[in-house]
């Protein structure tokens, strides 16, 4: 510290007895907080280095001439030396975490692998692959949802028949059946605030509306749930729900897509499909649409045969469910559609029971699971 003492005495500074110790304390940090110290030492606020540059102010003219340019120059090389040491601490912190990380990548895959990807897991990819080919986005909603979103905003008035049609699980009690409230009114607005398990993945239109303006492109995916257990049916299965809300969009669109959207998944050349009128509440006109298929071999084989399969529900999104989720009906329209996931995985993979899926059989999920290594894609067939 000989040069510390000389830039605070009287006499000229040391600068080159100052440079060397201080790059022989840079060359000797070992890491990077070591080099932090030097550096505040050096041209930190109260830094050696700083210090001699605040005394220039007392200096002659004469002197401050010779001094100046070799101080600048002496904090010039000490930042550059600093900077050039911590570079080599990041670049030798880099190759040790190569070094550990490092795999070989010429060993062999594992011919077996331990785990399997469920086949609803994969089918949930695959449609999502094939709507995002289309420009959907991919929206997320909560399996416990809000009577609103699930109910209200999608046009199912309150009392109204279709609700019951739902099979719902409400969290908590009903309040209909509270003794204490036999104010009708009262009994709407506890009803109102009741938390239930998303029936469908419809709830999730009403959040993107109500979340982002149109033109709107989306699908949703998920849990769903309702009171029902039998070979066809789970009190938990998945859907996968489209919402298209622009200022021009048809049904001749929404027939398109659904189109499109039929003959990647299943794989075909040429699917036939049908659209029979049908009723939902948040949907005018509504249709459930089918697809042609053959089931004479004890198989459904779809887009041949005599027969009619029913795949999924769409329509135009009804004027009040848009006026509800906050937008115009005057200026904006859209097409909605909404299929349940489970009985499409088991029509294309060949799962006759939906009851299996669920059963965490690990003999089911080896013999129909998916290998991790092979990915869904358009261009190499998506069931691959
Ligand atoms: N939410 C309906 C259900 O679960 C399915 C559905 C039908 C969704 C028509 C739609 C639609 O978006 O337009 O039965």
């Amino acid at each position: 510290m000989d040069a510390a003492v000389n830039a605070t005495s009287t006499s000229a500074p040391d600068v080159e007895a100052l440079e060397r110790e201080l790059t022989a304390r840079i060359d000797a940090a070992a890491d990077e907080a070591a080099l932090e110290a030097v550096r505040i030492d050096a041209l930190g606020k109260q830094g050696l280095v700083s210090g001699l540059m605040r005394t220039l102010g007392q200096m002659s003219p004469d002197e401050r001439q010779i001094m100046g340019p070799k101080l600048n120059r002496l904090r010039d090389l000490v930042a550059e030396t600093i900077a050039v040491r911590k570079a080599g601490f990041a670049e030798a912190a880099l190759e040790a975490k190569l070094r550990v990380d490092a795999i070989d990548v010429t060993l062999p895959a594992p011919r077996f692998y331990q785990g399997a990807i469920h086949p609803i897991s994969r089918v949930l990819e695959e449609m999502a692959l094939i709507f995002g080919e289309m420009g959907f986005t991919l929206e997320e909603g909560p399996d416990i949802e809000t009577d609103f979103n699930n109910f209200t905003a999608l046009n199912f008035p309150e009392g109204h028949p279709a609700r019951d049609m739902h099979d719902t699980f409400f969290l908590g009690r009903n309040p209909a059946n509270d003794p204490n409230t036999d104010d009708p009114a009262s009994s709407m607005a506890a009803n109102r605030e009741r938390k239930l398990l998303r029936t469908h993945t419809s709830p999730v239109q009403v959040r993107t509306m109500l979340r982002q303006p149109p033109p709107i492109r989306m699908i949703c995916q998920g849990r769903t749930y309702r009171k029902d257990s039998d070979a066809t049916h789970t009190p938990m299965f998945h859907q996968t729900e489209g919402l298209v809300i622009d200022e021009k969009t048809s049904m001749a669109d929404l027939k398109g897509v659904l189109m499109a959207f039929v003959k990647a998944y299943f794989e075909v050349d040429a699917v036939e499909v049908r659209f029979r009128p049908h009723y939902f509440p948040f949907t005018e006109p509504s249709a459930e649409m089918d697809v042609r298929c053959d089931r004479s071999g004890g198989q459904i084989k779809i887009g041949q045969g005599d027969d009619w399969l029913e795949i999924l529900g769409c329509g135009m999104v009804h004027p009040n469910v848009i006026k509800k989720c906050g937008l115009d009906p005057e200026k904006y329209q859209g097409y909605a559609f909404g299929m349940g996931v489970d009985r499409l995985a088991g029509l294309k993979y060949g799962m006759p029971d939906l009851r299996d899926y669920f059963g965490a059989d690990v003999r089911w999920l080896k013999h129909y699971g998916f290998s991790p290594y092979l990915l869904p894609g358009l261009a190499q067939g998506i069931a691959t």
